[in-house]
């Protein structure tokens, strides 16, 4: 069997890699028309950092997974065909702001329909609005030369970046959906639950109709970032009152209707997905007439937004109302530990705000590039003249980001960051010297010993 995939992503590499570590008899092509991407795919230097990665692409790379630019032949020779690009939210038109924007996938489409000489199974691996796969077998059907059939099935990712090979190796479930109402749909179906099949059990199997499996997706992301947004609501009343967020989460979290899962209040959610995700849900709801549905799950967005601008208000009014000159050490920048992905980082919004103030960054993080830190919080690195931009400091040193600083961020949980010598960041910063912890994950009364002022999420 040959599988290929479109999109060489943070999705379509890791996964494909596993599928070819774990059935060394099927052939597993990945596709993307960036080339430096696939160049990065075939060295040494991957293009995604995640944990266990590198040892399941040098296992399976040259053997039975292959990274090319050639998507024509890898759609040839391909039985079954992922479909794995970007859906990011809309910018224009109808749905800007909220809407998926499908134009890659549509492309993808088209490429298929264009380059079969015969039937495939064409698997929706992207995070796509319900009913997508309609629009996805018409494209096909109608571009596509007589006698050939292409069977569309949802098979939507759940992994979560930092732990990609951990959760791909063993999912709490993988979910298939296809045309359960006709042989050949269900056929298609069976066809990829072998492959999955070849390392997860087959009761982590879940198979459904192409519309639950997509909206599934959707719902998936929605729920969990509610609970972070719920958490985060309660984390202020925490400040107010206090309480102590982490020990009202752990309190929820012992009832086992609860769970004690993503309770972990924040300085709010990152990452590519969540928000995109939602944003695509209260579009969907508006579309379908359903403004309360709609309205419900946009607090979710409201409040996380909420959450990040509260915290950079609190930087600036305990810095006594001025942040203008003074620097500010933020540890981390990715938008979670164990990733150099900074999409929607909480770093990015509150470094923002924190130099409309006028103040001076200086930003460590020990995976994200200083180019990606300098883009996304929307500054060059030097002036027309090539004097160094003297607001933003990137520095690979975490003891040198907080010396000479006024106050010091915690924005990525890093592991590293718990370790470091807070006396010697002490004596380096300037007095009163002020610790924001966005994660929560410092010991608070430790630093408060050494002389820190302290400001935790969700009370002391
Ligand atoms: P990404 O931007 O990292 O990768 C997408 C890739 O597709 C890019 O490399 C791009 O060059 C390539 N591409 C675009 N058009 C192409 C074409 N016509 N042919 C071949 N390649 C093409 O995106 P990602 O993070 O991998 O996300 C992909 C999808 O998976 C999205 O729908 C996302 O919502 C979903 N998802 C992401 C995650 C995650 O953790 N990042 C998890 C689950 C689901
Ligand atoms: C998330 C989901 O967890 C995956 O199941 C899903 O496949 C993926 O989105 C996707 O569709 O892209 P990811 O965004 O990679 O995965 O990472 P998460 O671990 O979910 O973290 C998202 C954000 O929430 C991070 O900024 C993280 O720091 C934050 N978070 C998470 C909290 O603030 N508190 C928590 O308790 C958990």
């Amino acid at each position: 069997m040959k599988i290929c995939c479109l999109g060489a992503g943070y999705v379509g590499g890791p996964t494909m890699a596993m599928i070819a570590y774990k059935c060394s008899d099927i052939t597993v092509t990945v596709a993307d028309i960036n080339e430096a991407r696939i160049n990065a795919w075939n060295s040494d230097e991957l293009p995604v950092f995640e944990p266990g990665l590198d040892d399941v692409v040098k296992a399976a790379r040259g053997r039975n997974l292959f990274f090319t630019t050639d998507k024509v032949t890898a759609i040839k020779e391909a039985d079954i065909i992922f479909v794995s690009v970007g859906t990011p939210t809309k910018t224009y038109g109808a749905g800007a702001g909220k809407a998926a924007d499908l134009k890659y996938i549509e492309l993808c489409a088209r490429d298929i329909a264009e380059h079969s000489d015969r039937s495939k199974i064409v698997v929706e691996k992207s995070t796509l609005p319900v009913r997508t796969a309609q629009g996805l077998k018409t494209v096909l059907s109608a571009n596509t030369r007589e006698g050939i059939d292409f069977q569309v099935l949802s098979n939507p990712e759940f992994l979560a970046e930092g732990t990609a090979i951990e959760d791909l190796e063993n999912p709490d479930r993988v979910l298939i959906g296809g045309e359960e109402e006709t042989e050949a749909g269900r056929a298609a179906i069976e066809t990829l639950a072998k492959v999955y099949e070849y390392w997860v059990p087959r009761e982590n199997i879940i198979t459904t109709n192409l519309w639950s499996s997509e909206l599934s997706k959707l719902v998936a992301n929605a729920f969990l970032a509610q609970r972070i947004s719920s958490i985060n609501s309660i984390s202020a009343l925490c400040e107010r009152t206090g309480a102590n967020v982490d020990q009202v989460a752990y309190a929820i979290g012992r009832d086992s209707r609860i769970g004690p899962k993503f309770l972990k209040a924040s300085v709010g959610f990152g990452g590519s997905c969540f928000q995109k995700d939602i944003l695509n849900l209260v579009y969907l709801c508006e579309y379908f007439g359903l403004p309360d549905v709609a309205a419900y799950w946009e607090q979710v967005i409201i409040m996380n937004d909420w959450q990040k601008s509260r915290f950079s208000q609190k930087i600036v009014t305990t810095l006594f109302n001025t942040v203008n000159g003074k620097r500010i050490a933020m540890l981390g920048f990715a938008f979670k530990k164990d990733t150099n992905d900074t999409r929607e980082t909480a770093a990015m919004y509150v470094g923002r705000d924190l130099l409309d103030e006028q103040a001076v960054l200086a930003v460590h993080d020990p995976k994200v590039s200083r180019e990606q830190i300098f883009k996304d919080l929307k500054e060059s690195e030097t002036d027309a003249e090539g004097n160094p931009n003297p607001l933003v400091d990137i520095c690979d040193d975490p003891y040198e980001a907080a010396k000479g600083a006024h106050g010091l961020a915690v924005m990525t949980e890093w592991d590293s960051f718990k370790d470091l010598d807070y006396k010697k960041i002490y004596e380096g910063m300037y007095k009163p010297a002020f610790i924001f912890d966005g994660r929560n994950i410092l010991d608070h009364e430790a630093l408060r010993e050494i002389g820190f002022e302290v400001f935790a999420i969700g009370g002391k």
